[in-house]
């Protein structure tokens, strides 16, 4: 058997990791990726050996589709299997079987609610039609794959007995994974435990199939109950990087890899196949792509995940790293903090430095990111690993970008206005802008506006540092609102200002490659550098 390949008693020791952040965490709200983005994304979940990335909704959109296929398309050779999400109904289900058909493993994810409370406000269907559309639809997706996930969304709020029923009926029909959703994030870990058990036992042919849990965080839960319910014998935990996902977030791939990783025989003893060190890195691509931002005190992959203030702390760290660390913060993708390089390290220190960190690139990609890190090292006495990574998801997310920052100064003073004036450029045309506001990056934002004559509403605004130190690099993640759409951008660089004007630039950038009417500086031709 091919590494990576699923079957279930091979599975009793391994829990399937089910990626969901390019389908569930993309509906985060302003998450939205280009298709470019999305590549990107699943590119880093093949490299992090995910075991099933749902790929996306392929009946959504038409982008969504082809998405979910170029996924498809790039999974060969990976041993990732792609999933495609379908409502049970016949449209849907034949655009995830053409979605998915160039993946070496594809796999149709159908669903249905089974809550009373779905049933009669939202599908207004009684339990036997869900039953029979449960019948025609795993049997319809079955027919195009061997390989068919079946949910019974809002499982957390449906009738036991009668969710046993319909699981019973998707087996029959062919389904091979039975995912139990906590789709409103309600439940709680011990009413999970027995809901998952309860079903192990109750579901006719239940020995042949896997068992997996998709939970939400609207009551602070998903990772409790996600573990749980792997020690209740699920062996399929679907999340999201990051935890992102619909309202309050999906249950966090990187919480739920490490706490098996690290309390494993506490959980049963089954593991994932993830590689952990890739973790940090992932985590900040989909944070730079997606513009939201990782809170500082997040779990395994927040900037304070490893810092230690208190003296006491720092003390015993001093003598024995594990009296205060229960992971190395090396496991899971930290280890790039202790590597320096300064501007005398040369390329082939980078390349090395590079290789260390698992980077590999292409020559055109190399050559950029060694002249941005020589320009970081004029600036910033020690690079670290933690300052090239971030450079490196830097670049793949800028590299879509369409316009740059060529030229901006800034003058402020205290308690009075400031001024800024900005040149960018487009497709070689250089643009100029002046502008006012109550702070540096106020007046800067403003500047761009007058330039590219286009009017935003900052609606997001965060700043956080890449490593620790006066020079740091500082990352600014933004979100704009534009003809009622939310668009995000990502910046980074040692001056916070220049930061804040890149990622306001790529959410620009975004909004242009959205909406082709939109015409930058098309009213503005006094502002054009001449
Ligand atoms: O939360 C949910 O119920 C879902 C299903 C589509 C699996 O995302
Ligand atoms: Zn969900």
């Amino acid at each position: 058997m091919s590494d990576g390949e699923i079957n279930v008693s091979a599975v009793r020791d391994r829990v399937i990791v089910f990626d969901t952040t390019l389908r569930d965490g993309e509906q985060s709200p302003g998450a939205t990726l280009t298709a470019e983005e999305k590549l990107e994304v699943a590119d880093a979940l093949f490299k992090l050996q995910v075991d099933v990335i749902e790929a996306g909704f392929p009946a959504a959109s038409p982008g969504d589709f082809e998405a979910v296929r170029e996924i498809a398309r790039r999974s060969a050779g990976t041993g990732v299997t792609i999933a495609g999400l379908a409502r049970a109904n016949k449209s849907d289900i034949e655009r995830a079987a053409q979605a998915v058909a160039p993946a070496e493993k594809a796999r149709i994810h159908t669903f249905i609610a089974t809550s009373d409370i779905h049933l009669k406000y939202k599908l207004r269907m009684t339990r036997e039609q869900v039953i029979e559309r449960v019948r025609e639809a795993v049997t319809l997706a079955r027919s195009y794959v061997e390989d068919v996930e079946f949910s019974c969304e809002d499982a957390t709020r449906s009738d036991r007995e009668y969710m046993a029923e319909v699981f019973s009926v998707a087996v029959e029909c062919g389904a091979t994974t039975l995912n139990v959703p906590d789709t409103v994030g309600y439940t709680t870990p011990f009413e999970y435990y027995e809901l998952i058990s309860y079903l192990k036992e109750n579901v006719r042919g239940a020995e042949n199939v896997i068992f997996s849990v998709h939970c939400h965080d609207d009551l602070g839960m998903a990772t409790a109950n996600t573990l749980i319910a792997v020690k209740a014998g699920a062996r399929q935990v679907e999340v999201t990087m990051n935890g992102i996902g619909e309202r309050a977030g999906n249950t966090s791939l990187e919480e739920v890899v490490m706490a098996l990783a690290t309390r494993g025989n506490e959980l049963g003893g089954a593991q994932t196949r993830v590689v952990t060190e890739r973790l940090v890195p992932t985590s900040r691509l989909v944070s730079g792509l997606t513009g939201l931002a990782v809170q500082a005190n997040k779990a395994i992959v927040g900037s304070n995940a490893f810092a230690h203030e208190a003296g006491i702390h720092q003390d015993g760290m001093l003598k024995e790293r594990t009296t205060y660390e229960i992971m190395n913060p090396a496991d899971v993708g930290w280890e790039g903090k202790s590597l320096v390089l300064g501007k005398h390290s040369g390329r082939a220190g980078f390349r090395a430095a590079l290789s260390d960190l698992g980077i590999k690139l292409d020559d055109e990609a190399m050559q950029s990111a060694y002249e941005r890190f020589l320009e970081l090292a004029d600036r910033k006495k020690h690079v670290t690993g933690a300052d090239i990574e971030a450079l490196i998801a830097d670049q793949q997310v800028v590299s879509g970008s369409a316009i740059h920052l060529d030229d901006f100064s800034v003058t402020s003073g205290k308690g009075g206005d400031a001024n800024a004036m900005v040149v960018v450029s487009r497709d070689g045309q250089q643009f100029a802008g002046r502008g006012t506001g109550n702070g540096p990056i106020d007046a800067l934002l403003g500047a761009i506006d007058s330039a590219l004559g286009l009017e935003t509403e900052l609606v997001y605004f965060q700043v956080e540092a890449v490593t620790p130190g006066e020079d740091a690099q500082g990352q600014v993640h933004v979100r704009v609102r534009h003809d009622g759409q939310t668009y995000s951008g990502h910046g980074l660089a040692t001056d916070t200002v220049e930061a804040s004007a890149k990622a306001y630039l790529a959410a620009i950038g975004h909004i242009a490659s959205d909406q082709s009417e939109v015409v930058l500086a098309a009213t503005s031709s006094t502002s054009r550098w001449t």
